[in-house]
């Protein structure tokens, strides 16, 4: 009797502490995926799950559909269960018109129907046999000229699934299938932190609610750096995945919930199913909007960019909007969707053959596109280093003709497992480099060759190497081979180099494939009769140019080692050793001891210095050009803490009445300040001319000093 008492509460103590563990996990939850304000610490909320975990398992039965211990569930099931929806899920009807021309039309093919409608009624009043319901005011509002209130969202690019909830706890979750019976996912979508398990505030008994589930950029770019890193440690198998939404719609369909949580999927709310009971006579919403808004309080994520808008005008204005900001959002869009806003005007529109009338998805244009491998080239960079680029059948894709694709290396090219002849996928997203993604290995043409990195430098026939521990192949030519004097001397002659005006990629190539130039110092031996002996070389152009070499010659130590392309060694390095050893020879007897007390000098870059200046014929390359006249000023070491700028942070907004950008950089840094491109609490000054923009407004915000071209100049004086 004791005992069993003491079981007793035993039980109901479990059954408390569990109810209140869930309700405290839930909300963290909510917190955490779909508000990105999590108010718990991460260890605290493992602590109270792992707790939870331990009760359901000591009392099976206190375990509930509800539970967030049931977002992984970790069973593997034999297949996906067959459920048929309460209310169709329907598609949507395509514009393929992206102008706004396909908004206008939508706008049109509403009003259309309604003024259809309105003569279906009269005829019908004028027949006696039948009983003629009026139309709505709405829609005899729109009828009389009022613009049509519309509610408009992105178009996400991931897959529909239908949430259904019972007394506000999910029950089931279901993919759209054929519109008709889609597969049970519940285990998968439990998984998604963002769904509730439970309905915050009040709900209908039954409330299916209708959404994209999808794959953040950011989560898909890291789950691909998994999978890269499981292949680079040896792992078969581990392929990377084509877009976000496929792998989004895999893992959805996965028999085992590891997948899915793994993967990290998100969701939209965007509509409803089956609402019981209906809301019929006094309609609980009466706008899609309303729908919307309800969606959010019972804890679902709605896009914060759908809004209401007013007539065409307005659609077009988003269709646009939106468009300017496709490539910055966190997640894939391939269009927008329009949707008449009243519930009663959706409701007289209703349906043609499964679409409804009252919604239209308008299109964006496409940033995948298929095309075929025509080649595949090797080119040799700089530094020598072999990138193999994919030749293309020109397709149009992201806004642009895309005819190359970069394959990086010949790891990447063997794991996209890209060949000739075959047929790839090509991304191109923004401003981002067009990518081949993946492969349609059904389409390969038969005979079709892995690629393989050749042995031999294709330009020099020099022999080509990958080092241990490093990705990229490199031509050992050096400076012999063309392909790498040719970038050599672009780099040379480079703005932010030696700053060599008209010395641009076809000059060089004549240059160098005709033998005219074979080392850096042969530049500054071109004179004007052989300059403008050269192929389509004006007269004046070999004047200008002539002009140009003999300006760049006055120039600064950091300019002149950073022009040399020395591996590893960037504007920033080159101007730190400058600073460092004040003089040319100085940087040139260094060994890798010294090299290593200039500040962010590593021992990679340091033994590349080192190396560089060992080789005879490199200093033979510097004796030249310092005998052609090449000169700076040099002066005194000066250990960077000694400058008197040192340690100071400035940024550069706007137009400055007399000095440059890169010239007030170049002074600033040559004092030992740092130049940053956006403004923190750790800016000291913001120098601002006419046109400051938002790098302005911050500064005022976080209180740092803002200075105009003659403070700079006074503070600079200053300091010399
Ligand atoms: S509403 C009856 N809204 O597009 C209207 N759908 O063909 C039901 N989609 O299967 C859909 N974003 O997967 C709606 N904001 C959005 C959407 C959206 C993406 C997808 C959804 C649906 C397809 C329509």
């Amino acid at each position: 009797m004791e005992y069993a008492q003491g079981a007793m509460n035993d039980e109901v103590k479990a059954t408390r502490r569990a109810a209140e563990l869930r309700a405290v996990l839930n909300r963290a939850a909510h917190q955490y995926y779909t508000l990105d304000a999590p108010d718990i610490p991460d260890a605290e909320y493992d602590r109270l799950f792992q707790e939870l975990q331990a009760l359901e398992a000591a009392h099976p039965g206190l375990c509930t559909p509800d539970s967030p211990t049931q977002r992984v569930g970790g069973v593997v099931l034999d297949g996906l269960k067959p459920v048929r929806h309460a209310l169709p899920m329907l598609s949507i009807r395509t514009e393929t018109d992206t102008t706004a021309a396909g908004a206008r039309k939508f706008d049109e093919q509403v009003r259309n129907f309604l003024a259809g409608e309105q003569r279906r009624t009269e005829l019908k009043a004028s027949d006696p046999r039948h009983r003629a319901a009026p139309l709505p005011e709405e829609a005899l509002a729109v009828l009389g000229g009022a613009p049509i209130a519309y509610v408009a969202e992105p178009k996400f690019d991931g897959l529909a699934i239908n949430l259904r909830y019972e007394h506000g706890v999910l029950m089931q979750a279901a993919t759209r299938g054929d519109g008709e019976t889609g597969e049970d996912v519940t285990h998968n979508i439990r998984a998604i932190g963002q769904i509730p398990l439970r309905l915050a505030g009040d709900a209908p008994p039954v409330l299916e609610v209708r959404g994209e589930v999808y794959m953040r950029r950011d989560d898909f770019e890291a789950l691909n750096e998994r999978q890269r890193a499981k292949t680079a440690a040896g792992a078969k198998n581990e392929k990377t995945f084509i877009n976000p939404r496929n792998t989004a719609a895999g893992a959805v369909r996965q028999l085992d919930p590891v997948t899915a949580r793994e993967r990290r999927l998100s969701f939209f709310a965007y509509g409803l199913g089956e609402v019981t009971p209906a809301a019929q006579g006094s309609p609980r919403w009466s706008s899609h909007w309303d729908v919307l808004q309800a969606l959010k309080s019972w804890g679902f994520p709605v896009s914060a960019l759908a809004r209401r808008a007013l007539g065409a005008p307005e659609l077009i204005a988003f269709h646009e909007d939106v468009a300017g900001q496709r490539d910055q959002l966190p997640f894939d869009i391939d269009g927008v969707v329009y949707k008449v806003d009243s519930l009663v005007l959706q409701r007289e529109l209703g349906f043609a053959t499964r679409q409804p009338r009252w919604a239209v998805a308008h299109k964006y244009p496409a940033q995948e596109q298929l095309t075929t491998v025509q080649a595949i080239d090797v080119q040799v960079g700089r530094t020598g280093k072999l990138t193999p680029v994919a030749k293309l059948a020109p397709v149009f894709v992201g806004g642009v003709t895309v005819t190359n694709a970069t394959l990086h290396n010949e790891l990447e090219a063997r794991r996209k497992d890209v060949r000739v002849g075959d047929t790839v996928i090509v991304r191109r997203a923004g401003d981002v480099i067009p990518e081949v993604v993946g492969v349609l290995p059904e389409r390969r043409p038969p005979g079709a060759e892995p690629f393989a990195m050749p042995a031999h430098c294709p330009v020099c026939g020099s022999d080509a190497v990958r080092e241990e521990g490093e990705a990229d192949h490199r031509c050992t030519g050096g400076l012999f081979c063309p392909a790498q004097r040719k970038q050599a001397l672009l780099h040379f002659a480079s703005r932010r180099a030696m700053d060599i005006e008209g010395l641009g990629d076809k000059l060089v190539e004549q240059l160098v494939d005709g033998g005219i130039v074979r080392a850096l110092p042969d530049v500054y031996r071109l004179g004007f009769v052989a300059l403008a002996a050269l192929d389509r070389m004006a007269e004046k152009s070999a004047r200008n140019l002539v002009d140009a070499l003999q300006k760049s010659k006055q120039t600064t130590l950091a300019r002149f080692l950073y022009a040399l392309g020395i591996r590893h060694v960037g504007e920033t390095t080159a101007k730190d050793l400058a600073r460092h050893f004040g003089t040319l020879d100085g940087v040139m007897a260094a060994g890798v001891d010294p090299l290593l007390q200039v500040p962010d000098v590593g021992p990679v870059v340091a033994e590349s210095i080192h190396t560089f200046f060992a080789q005879p014929h490199n200093r033979e390359v510097v004796e030249q050009l310092r005998a052609v006249g090449i000169h700076w000023p040099e002066g005194p070491p000066a250990p960077a803490a000694l400058l008197p700028l040192a340690g100071k942070t400035f940024v550069l907004t706007g137009t400055l009445p007399t000095l440059g950008r890169d010239e007030a950089k170049d002074l600033l840094e040559a004092a030992g300040a740092k130049v940053s491109g956006s403004v923190s609490r750790k800016t000291h000054y913001v120098v601002a001319g006419e046109e400051a923009g938002s790098k302005l407004d911050k500064a005022r915000e976080l209180g740092v000093p803002v200075i105009d071209e003659a403070q700079l100049r006074a503070l600079l004086a200053g300091a010399a």
